[in-house]
């Protein structure tokens, strides 16, 4: 029986590829650092049997609509936002994602980046590197304190319930915001279920993990940062476009907010002279949320599953609702 043909988006290391190359007769695109352009992504969809995606690709209708034999999109991320999955079901081609495995390698990251923004730690490597260290000051590059602080976690799921676990850590007062109330997140967590503007004006820190819909684009905009509190730090590790970027400038330098440390952009990669970029009080990452190699292994090797078992019509491991 001829196996079927595989398009993966982005080079993979051959160690993990290779293991499932018996099953499926796989392709990639030969780079590591740059996507695949737009039209060779269209001529390979419109001959694959599956995809191995990444978040940079745009799997829309466009894409969907011209493929001939294509059963499943397997996507290198637990958002899938890149994909439209109305179209994908309408043409009956399984989409799967990698939750799970990222998810505590998302949420340390994600407590870095509040560390990082709450005690200054990358502006006080720059100046050190920069030798501008003088005499020792009592003020000197003094941040806030995370312990016994308010946390305001938008989006409970796995990785938000991660993020409360390492706030506890810390004495943490953990506030929460989802679509539901989970009772059992609740008691395990001792966090508490918050409406949306409460958890953004009692919050010290508020936390984004919502996934893109079209309801969470620009949730955090010009008259959500007016409510924060003036010492607040706004942190995102979900996606760019929840947050009008505008609006988060003008609220930091307006001094409305004290910090952000932000993970994701509306635009990536954004611009080196985005207005953002000049903040001292914002700390960047490229979205590397799970990148970690034993994650980002793994990761690997759940899209390659489902891949596999879809074609020997095995359940899913992990298919998108
Ligand atoms: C995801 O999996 O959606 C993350 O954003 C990737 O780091």
């Amino acid at each position: 029986m001829q196996k079927p043909y595989i398009f993966i988006t982005r080079a993979l290391p051959e160690s993990v590829v290779r293991l499932y190359r018996d099953q499926l007769n796989i392709e990639m695109w030969p780079e590591e650092q740059e996507p695949v352009p737009r039209k060779v992504l269209l001529e390979k969809s419109a001959q694959a049997d599956g995809l191995l995606t990444m978040l940079t690709d745009s799997i829309d209708q466009e894409l969907l609509e011209q493929t001939n034999s294509l059963g499943i999109v397997s996507n290198l991320a637990v958002g899938y936002d890149n994909i439209d999955i109305t179209v994908a079901k309408e043409k009956q081609i399984a989409v799967t994602n990698t939750p799970d495995v990222l998810t505590d390698t998302t949420a340390d990251l994600t407590f870095g980046l509040l560390m990082a923004a709450a005690r200054r730690i990358v502006e006080a490597s720059e100046f050190v590197k920069k030798g501008e260290w003088g005499p020792w000051s009592p003020l000197l590059l003094a941040g806030s304190d995370i312990h016994h602080k308010t946390i305001g976690i938008v989006g409970m799921g796995r990785i938000g319930e991660a993020v409360a676990k390492r706030a506890i850590g810390f004495d943490m007062n953990i506030l929460y915001h989802n679509r539901s109330r989970n009772k059992e997140t609740e008691e395990k967590l001792e966090a508490t279920f918050t409406e949306f503007h409460e958890l953004i004006e009692q919050s010290d820190f508020i936390v984004s993990m919502v996934p893109l819909t079209s309801e969470t684009r620009h949730m955090f905009d010009r008259a959500t940062f007016q409510r924060m509190k003036e010492g607040a730090i706004f942190i995102n590790a979900s996606r760019g476009a929840v947050v009008d970027e505008q609006a988060l400038y003008e609220a930091l330098v307006n001094k409305e907010i004290a910090g952000a440390g932000l993970d994701v952009f509306e635009k990536e990669p954004i611009e080196a002279d985005h207005p953002l970029l000049q903040l001292n009080q914002v700390v960047c990452l490229p979205h590397i949320g799970s990148a970690t190699r034993e994650t980002r292994i793994k990761m690997m090797e759940l899209c390659l599953d489902n891949l596999c078992r879809f074609f020997s019509d095995e359940k899913l491991l992990t298919p998108v609702k």
